[in-house]
């Protein structure tokens, strides 16, 4: 048997043990290492990274929160981290100007935009989650006036690309959109429009909809007339479906008809984080958090138990695709994880009926004061003054104050 002490003295020898725990394994961050990053980067989609090294307690505390924003913002935009203490690292972060740990910076679209750093206010998961859900760039075009679909849509210089209209009953966008909007931008012009009443649906030669029901409409290169998506309003469908129209061999109603068809099966690992966001947005309306993500704004005027029923998961837009109830029975890895997010769960069944939508809210009640945000320098690296000041003491002493002077090994490591 080995006295406390002595662990916590191996442990402390074998930092590459703490490495695997800086994430807990159920997290949504993925670690990823330089050929990680180069694929990321290939994407055409908003990314965030966290430059890290496994010792540093500044990191350690900031994994929760920013697993909690992974889960917040999963599907849509990835959360990924980098040990910058492993060798094959190292020239990535010197690249990306690590100069302390951790780091956290945004990608809006892969390397096609210059990145973000993230300056807080501080290291939470809804700062986390507001940096990057704030800052996906996006181009659809607002259409305020039915008139002005026609000649905005079929107008003259992209009428030979696939063009898409979003008609929707609410004036907000969904986030889901807008990482649509980012991914094809190059490919795909586009628009959404304020249906309100369903008038506009109706003049274009479609049913009004239900209260709520967005509808996509989609205009073939050089056609006029649009055709209504017909499958699941989800992420990945979606893609596919969007994929298939620029593959330019799919013939596009024939596409359409096989998106109809599409049966929705939901993965178990999908259900599993899609109950795990549930789990965290009850808890935050049930004051069960001190900082979750913040939903607040939704949670006021909605019943939290139908929370999803209103509002969706970040990962679709209109209807949640019904469920057979078989997939519901026993939530996947119950009882692991984080604790309160887990217990909690155990009391919820996922409404899976019911307009979905977007979980993007206004901010301005999260942002609290400044914080600082102590950082830990990277070993051997010169300390601009910029970075001593971060240095200076927080309101909380910092988490590896005591416990984690650099080791010394580390120092020449870099
Ligand atoms: C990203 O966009 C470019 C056009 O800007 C395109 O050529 C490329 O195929 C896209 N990459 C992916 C992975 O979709
Ligand atoms: C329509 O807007 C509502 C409210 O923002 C949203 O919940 C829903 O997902 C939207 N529907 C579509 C298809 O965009």
């Amino acid at each position: 048997m080995m006295l406390p002490q002595l662990l916590a003295l191996s442990l402390a020898l074998a930092p590459n043990l703490v490495s695997a725990a800086i994430f807990p394994d159920n997290s949504l961050v993925k670690m990823i290492d330089a050929k990680g990053f180069k694929n990321a980067m290939k994407q055409n989609e908003t990314s965030v990274v966290a430059f890290v090294a496994p010792w540093c307690g500044h990191c350690q505390a900031m994994a929760p929160e920013y697993s909690k924003a992974a889960l917040g913002l999963y599907p849509l935009v990835p959360l990924y981290a980098v040990d910058c203490d492993a060798a094959k690292n190292k020239k990535l972060c010197a690249d990306q100007g690590v100069k302390g740990f951790p780091t956290v910076k945004m990608f809006p679209r892969g390397k096609q935009l210059p990145p973000k750093d993230f300056e807080g206010p501080d290291r939470t998961a809804s700062a986390f989650f507001y940096f990057a859900q704030r800052n996906i760039p996006h181009w659809s075009k607002k259409i305020h006036q039915f008139e002005d679909i026609e000649g905005n849509v079929n107008a003259e210089k992209i009428i030979n690309r696939p063009r898409a209209l979003l008609m929707n009953k609410s004036n907000k966008m969904p986030l889901l959109w807008m990482v649509l909007d980012n991914k094809y931008h190059d490919q795909i012009s586009f628009f959404n429009h304020r249906d309100k009443k369903g008038r506009s649906s109706v003049k274009l030669g479609f049913e009004p909809g239900e209260d709520g029901q967005g509808k996509i409409l989609i205009y073939p290169p050089g056609e006029k007339k649009p055709v209504m998506y017909k499958g699941i309003l989800k992420h990945d469908s979606l893609s596919k479906f969007f994929d298939s129209i620029l593959d330019g061999t799919a013939d596009l109603s024939v596409a359409n008809e096989e998106a109809a068809t599409e049966e929705f099966i939901p993965d178990p690992e999908v259900l599993e984080i899609e109950r795990q966001q549930e789990a965290e947005m009850l808890a935050l309306a049930h004051g069960g958090f001190s900082d979750m993500i913040d939903f607040e704004a939704a949670l006021k005027d909605t019943a939290a138990k139908n929370f999803h029923a209103q509002n969706g998961y970040p990962g679709m837009m209109g209807a949640a695709p019904n469920v057979d109830q078989k997939y519901l029975k026993k939530p996947a890895g119950e009882g692991q994880g984080e604790s309160s997010s887990s217990s909690k769960s155990k009391k919820i069944r996922m409404p899976m009926t019911g307009d979905g939508g977007e979980i993007v809210m206004d901010v301005t009640s999260t942002v609290k004061g400044a914080k600082n945000q102590p950082q830990t320098p990277v070993p051997g690296a010169e300390q601009t003054e910029a970075a001593a000041a971060e240095e200076a003491p927080s309101p909380e002493p910092p988490v590896e104050a005591e416990a984690e002077p650099v080791p010394d090994h580390k120092k020449d490591e870099l």
